[in-house]
Formats: C-alpha cells, sequence, structure tokens
C-alpha cells in the first residue's frame, strides 16, 4: 500500500475524523443514557419514599411502630417488587427492614444503615452483594418526640443491563461504520479520480504517438477542468513547435538538395576534364565526396521529414518480404562482390506484410548497406526470412565489426553513429537506422540490433504479417 498517495491520506485522514465522531458521539450517548436512567429510577424511588414518609405522619399514632411496618410490608410487598425498604426510629433503631428480594439482586441484610440522617431527601448508591449497586432514597419524617428514617431501594441491574446493551451496540456499530465509511469513501474518490485516470491514459497515447489528439475535458469548472484545458494547450504548443521544427528540417533539406546537386554536376564535370594537374583532380575527387555525402544526408533528412509527417504508407498492399529481400540483395550483390563478401538470402517460410513496398525495401536497402560498409573483406552476410505466429521476421546477419554494447540501443537514433565507427574511414551520416525504425513503428512493427557470438551483429525487423 503506497501511504504517500493522495488516496491513503485521503482515506485515512476521513476515516480517522469518522472515527473520532462516531466515537464521541457514543461516549456522549452512553453518559447521557447512563444519567437519564439512573434520574428515572431515583424520581420513582423518591416518589415512593415520600408517599411512605406521608403515610407515616397519619398513621404511626394509629397504628403504632409495628402496625405501620405491618402496613407498608402490606401495600408495597418490597420482596414481590425488588424493593429494598428499611425504617428506623433514632432511639430506637430499625423497627422495620424487609426481606430477600425474589431476583436477588442485592442482600437486604448487608445494606449499611446510614451514619448521619440527611435533613433533606437524599440519594446514596451503596454496595449490597449480588454484584451490583443499590440506589438508596433517604428521607427523614420529623414528629414530635420522635424521628424517623424511611429508606427506599431498588437495584441498578437493570440500569447495567441496558447500558451493557448499549455498550455492546455501540463496540460492534463503530467498526462497522468506520468500514462503511472507508469503504464508501474509497469507491467515491475512485469514482472522482477517473477523469484523472482517463488524462493519464489518453496522455500516454498522446507521448506514444501523435501529437494531434487531446485530453477529455471534464466540465466539471474547478481545478480538474483547469488542469486539462491547460495541458491541452501545452500540447498545442508542443505540436506547433515541433510541426515547426519538422517544417524547418523538411525545408531546408529540400532547398539544399537543389544547389547541391548543382555542385557535384560542375565538379563531375571538372573531373572529367583532361586539362587538370593531377593534384587538382585529386582535391576535386575529395570534394566530389564529400558533396555526395552532404546530398545523402539532406535527403536522409527529407526522408526522416517524411516519414514523421505521416507519409510512410503511401501505398498499402500485400508485399512478400523474403521476395522483397530477394530481390534487393540481387540488386545489392555488386556492392558485395566488390569487398567479396559472401551475401546469401535464407527464405525459410513465406512472409507477407502490408504496407508500402518502396518504404519496405528501403529499410532492407539501409541494413544491407551497413552490413556491407562495416564487414571487411571476405566476410559473409546472411539475411533470414521466416514468420512465425504473427509476425514476420527479416535477419541480417553479418561478420563485421559488430556494435559495442552501450550502443546498441542509441544506434537507431538520429545522427549516432557509434565511437567505434567515427575514428574509422568508413563515412556515414547516422540517419540509415532511425529511417529503418521511423518505417517499422509506421507499419505496427519494431526493429533493434544484437551481437552474435562469433563477432559480427545481427539486425532484426518484426513487421505484423498481414492477415
Ligand atoms: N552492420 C553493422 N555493423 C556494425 N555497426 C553497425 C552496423 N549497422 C549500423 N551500425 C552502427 O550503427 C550506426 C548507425 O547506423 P546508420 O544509422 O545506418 O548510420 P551510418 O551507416 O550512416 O553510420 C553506425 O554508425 C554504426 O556505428
Ligand atoms: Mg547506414
Amino acid at each position: 500500500m503506497n501511504t504517500k498517495s493522495i488516496r491513503f491520506r485521503l482515506i485515512a485522514g476521513y476515516t480517522g475524523l469518522i472515527t473520532v465522531v462516531v466515537l464521541g458521539f457514543g461516549i456522549y450517548t452512553y453518559m447521557k443514557v447512563d444519567n437519564y436512567l439512573r434520574l428515572v429510577l431515583q424520581q420513582s424511588l423518591l416518589r415512593r419514599a415520600e408517599a411512605i414518609a406521608t403515610s407515616l405522619k397519619t398513621d404511626i399514632y394509629r397504628l403504632g411502630e409495628t402496625g405501620f411496618a405491618k402496613q407498608v410490608q402490606v401495600r408495597y410487598t418490597p420482596e414481590q417488587n425488588d424493593r429494598f425498604i428499611r425504617m428506623s426510629e433514632r432511639r430506637q433503631g430499625v423497627f422495620y427492614v424487609s426481606g430477600q428480594p425474589i431476583d436477588r439482586s442485592f442482600a437486604a441484610s448487608k445494606v449499611p444503615l446510614p451514619g448521619d440522617w440527611p435533613s433533606k431527601p437524599a440519594t446514596f448508591t451503596v454496595d449490597a452483594g449480588g454484584g451490583s449497586k443499590l440506589l438508596l432514597e433517604v428521607v427523614k419524617v420529623n414528629i414530635p418526640e420522635h424521628e424517623y428514617l424511611v429508606e427506599l431501594g431498588f437495584s441498578e441491574k437493570d440500569n447495567d443491563r441496558v447500558l451493557r446493551g448499549l455498550l455492546t451496540t455501540l463496540l460492534i456499530g463503530l467498526p462497522v461504520v468506520i468500514v462503511v465509511a472507508a469503504t464508501g469513501g474509497s469507491v467515491l474518490l475512485q469514482r472522482t479520480l477517473r477523469p484523472v485516470r482517463d488524462m493519464i491514459d489518453k496522455a500516454n497515447e498522446i507521448s506514444h504517438h501523435e501529437l494531434n489528439a487531446r485530453l477529455p475535458v471534464h466540465y466539471t469548472g474547478d481545478d480538474l477542468e483547469r488542469l486539462s484545458i491547460t495541458l491541452n494547450q501545452m500540447i498545442s504548443r508542443l505540436e506547433e513547435s515541433l510541426q515547426n521544427s519538422r517544417r524547418f528540417t523538411s525545408d531546408a533539406s529540400h532547398e539544399l538538395r537543389t544547389p547541391l546537386t548543382i555542385i557535384r554536376g560542375e565538379l563531375e564535370q571538372l573531373l572529367a576534364r583532361k586539362d587538370i594537374p593531377d593534384s587538382i583532380g585529386d582535391r576535386v575527387a575529395s570534394l566530389l565526396e564529400e558533396t555526395d555525402r552532404l546530398i545523402g544526408i539532406a535527403e536522409g533528412l527529407l526522408t526522416l521529414s517524411r516519414l514523421d509527417a505521416g507519409e510512410a504508407l503511401r501505398e498499402n498492399v500485400h508485399a512478400d518480404l523474403g521476395e522483397l529481400a530477394t530481390t534487393t540483395a540481387e540488386q545489392m550483390s555488386l556492392l558485395a562482390e566488390e569487398k567479396a563478401i559472401e551475401l546469401t538470402c535464407l527464405r525459410h517460410t513465406s512472409a507477407e506484410v502490408k504496407g508500402d513496398r518502396s518504404r519496405l525495401k528501403q529499410i532492407i536497402v539501409n541494413l544491407l548497406d551497413n552490413a556491407i560498409k562495416y564487414t571487411p573483406q571476405h566476410g559473409k552476410i546472411r539475411i533470414e526470412v521466416r514468420a512465425e505466429k504473427r509476425h514476420a521476421y527479416l535477419e541480417v546477419i553479418d561478420s563485421g565489426i559488430g556494435i559495442p554494447k552501450e550502443d546498441l540501443i542509441r544506434i537507431f537514433d538520429r545522427f549516432h553513429r557509434a565511437d567505434s565507427v567515427r575514428s574509422t574511414a568508413i563515412h556515414g551520416a547516422g540517419l540509415g537506422l532511425s529511417i529503418v525504425r521511423s518505417i517499422c513503428t509506421a507499419h505496427g512493427g519494431r526493429a533493434y540490433a544484437e551481437n552474435v557470438a562469433d563477432g559480427g551483429c545481427k539486425f532484426v525487423v518484426e513487421l505484423p504479417l498481414a492477415d
């Protein structure tokens, strides 16, 4: 779990807050209910105690203490009602105490006698065995020459039971509320963040493909809307500047080509003249070579800018990669022969692909050109074509100088040439492989290079088979 994520922090914060609120509410409710139950019990005890006190005032002369005690016993039957009643006279002491209650919630004999007799009705909570407390209401009755005390009690057991029930409900309810809140919050957040995920997905697509797509805008009227609009404006500016740079490359290479071709023609004419000394002829030949390189660069750049502009698939036809490889190899066999290189072409299976024939041929030309260029005299070059599962594979394997490990990926970048070849007399602009990669990508495939065990390297082109 990522504890730094916004999602985690939001849910944790929000669940924590809910926990505190629910816990506070639970404690408050518990205390309120506790108070309320006690108050209700206390009031009912007070009412009865005062009723006994009133009848004591009127009946004690007539009935005497024993007679009055009997009357209370008959009228209130405290044992049946689980109540405690005790009556005392200041000098004589206790003259009546109720018996054991039916529910055994307290032991009547164990209820302690009060030390001081309160002048006003008072409530005490006393321990009287049986596990629970006894709520005791004490009322003093003054009549001439006598002072009586009426005590009426009731166990708090029922209240405790209600409170225990409430506590259980709260203890079960609290985790449930927290789990529901956390889950609900997570689902809500998931939904709220969906527009952000949409934007991420779309942004990924845009970076992998073309810049003409835009992020979805959710008109929420808040930061999310502003974010998507701002990002879209940024992509627009990027697209514009990319187009500008492509246009510049395309225009520049196009403009360079014509004067370079003219220079080349002039140099060729000059070289053909018999009346110039050899020393100058050599220089002219060298100039001609450099001009050829410049033309190569201009053409490479023009091709790349056209590929960038989406011109890689001017036609979309079926082409047999094996046949294309064989004819191209034949056409380039002279170059190989000049270096006494053995060039073979193996077609394992037929490999039909769909695309632009001339561009596909360009892939093979560029790879073969490199293989011949970077393989010394008497070397070997093998082209293999096969189909496997859903892809056609074209491999160009040579016995040449190989590629340093750190350059294996970068050689497909524009103008990148391995350091090992820069220092040699083998010329090149470093654009051939980037053209290969552009064409492969446009055809839904890829190209990569690896070194082979006994020296040399292998270039693999993987293209989807035509269905
Ligand atoms: N068959 C090969 N053997 C060894 N190195 C190669 C081979 N093909 C390409 N390379 C390396 O990849 C670099 C880029 O190739 P490429 O784009 O065709 O440019 P260029 O051929 O103009 O140098 C080359 O400069 C070279 O370092
Ligand atoms: Mg090349």
